[in-house]
């Protein structure tokens, strides 16, 4: 049967993804993609196969892509060579003949200029790579997991509380200076500012 794999299922997208998808699919129609089967005997339990193997590693994604349909890319780890390893996974997705890519990159503004480092660029290239790889994809932007907001708010926020900006004018007088948009005038007379 052909499958439905996950890559970097050791780790967290990758393992709520696999139990998502085993609500609707039975285990035999999924499988692992990972390092070290150790960290993966959980899934292993639940009937999922586990296939050892490493983005940087060609021949263990020719094994690990074998008779699989339907794929779910998880970026690797920010500071190591994603862009090697991200090309790695495709090119040997579309030798297996893979039908379709799922890949998480972060949500942006259309052509947006705002660079974060180690995140943007890589994910800008993978997903041109997918554009021209002929594979069917699925781009799911996700905007920042809250468990790195800490990252930008400060480590101790719930201590010390976040300082923001004062804005320059306050969001309800640009009513009075006709600034809204029509969406939030039609609503406005409804719910007056407090
Ligand atoms: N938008 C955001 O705010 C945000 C925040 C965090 C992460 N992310 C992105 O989302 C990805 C997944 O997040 P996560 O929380 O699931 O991260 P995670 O728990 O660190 O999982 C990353 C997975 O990638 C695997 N991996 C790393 N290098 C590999 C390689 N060379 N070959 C094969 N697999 C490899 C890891 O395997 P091992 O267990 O062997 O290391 C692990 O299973 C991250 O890598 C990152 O790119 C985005």
């Amino acid at each position: 049967m052909s499958k439905i794999l996950v890559t970097g299922a050791s780790g967290n997208l990758g393992r709520k993804t696999l139990l998502q998808l085993l609500k609707k699919n039975p285990p035999s129609k999924l499988a692992a993609f990972v390092r070290d089967p150790d960290k993966a005997k959980d899934l292993a339990g639940l009937g999922i196969e586990v296939r050892k193997g490493d983005y940087f590693d060609p021949e263990s994604l020719k094994r690990g892509f074998k008779d699989v349909e339907k794929l779910m890319l998880i970026s690797t780890h920010a500071f190591t060579d994603r862009r090697k390893a991200h090309a790695n996974a495709i090119n040997a997705a579309v030798d297996a003949g893979i039908k379709h890519v799922v890949y998480m990159p972060i949500i942006r503004k259309a052509n947006s200029s705002f660079v974060l480092q180690e995140v943007t660029e890589e994910d800008k290239f993978t997903e041109k790579l997918l554009m021209s790889s002929g594979l069917v994809y699925t781009l799911a932007k996700h905007p920042p997991f809250l468990d790195v907001i800490g990252n930008t708010i400060g480590m101790n926020a719930a201590e010390t509380g976040v300082r923001i900006r004062q804005l320059r004018e306050p969001s309800w007088s640009s009513r009075r200076a006709g600034g809204l948009s029509p969406f939030l005038q039609s609503w406005l007379p409804r719910h007056p500012a407090p």
